[in-house]
């Protein structure tokens, strides 16, 4: 890194970075789809995995418009959060856990590209490649839209559903009392679930 990077460098850098994490997503995404149990999260997913290979074409089509070669380059950020989500599902839970925690791991990923994304639709706005622009608003568009989506299959029951997989339905009036930060709800859930070591 001897020479001194411009703003187009970083520019190209990040489209670069975001070509790669949109391919390792195209990976995680059928993993996560054979891991899930509620038919609406399968779908979310099913849906966004074809979106995904629609947003790698649009990415494609922002280096040609910019005449540039198209290339990835190793995405760390996404690595890391793929692997991370990937640990959490190797631990023994039932299936609404399972699916909560899918969630919880593609919302990460959406907001990763969200970030992005919008990074890279202010760039390209600034430095006046309005083709690029307009290509990487409609990508960001869908990722917010996936996002949204994920947050309502959460809301429409996984989440009680897990809580009360968790603590039992019978509980439930004892969870909305106020408590401790984390100690006493982590340390109830871990009882459920088989003992690690
Ligand atoms: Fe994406």
């Amino acid at each position: 890194m001897a020479e001194m990077s411009t703003l187009h460098d970083l520019f190209l850098d990040e489209l670069r970075d975001v070509y790669n994490a949109e391919k390792q997503i195209t990976k995680a995404l059928p993993k996560m789809i054979k891991a899930a149990t509620s038919q609406s999260l399968r779908s979310a997913f099913e849906a966004h995995l074809e979106e995904t290979q629609d947003q790698i074409e649009r990415l494609e089509k922002v280096f040609q418009s910019l005449d540039e070669r198209v290339r990835g380059k190793q995405c760390e950020g996404m690595a890391g959060i793929i692997e991370e989500g990937r640990t959490v599902l190797e631990e023994d839970m039932d299936d609404v856990t399972r699916d909560a925690a899918l969630i919880a791991a593609a919302q990460r990923v959406e907001h990763y590209e969200m970030a992005a994304y919008g990074t890279l639709v202010e760039w390209a706005r600034t430095m006046g490649h309005g083709e690029a622009a307009e290509l990487l608003q409609e990508t960001l568009d869908e990722e917010k839209a996936a996002d949204q989506k994920l947050t309502e299959v959460a809301e429409s029951g996984i989440n009680q559903d897990a809580a009360e997989a968790a603590h039992g339905p019978g509980e439930k009036e004892e969870e909305e009392e106020p408590r401790g930060r984390a100690t006493a709800p982590v340390r109830t859930s871990r009882s459920m679930s088989t003992p690690r070591r």
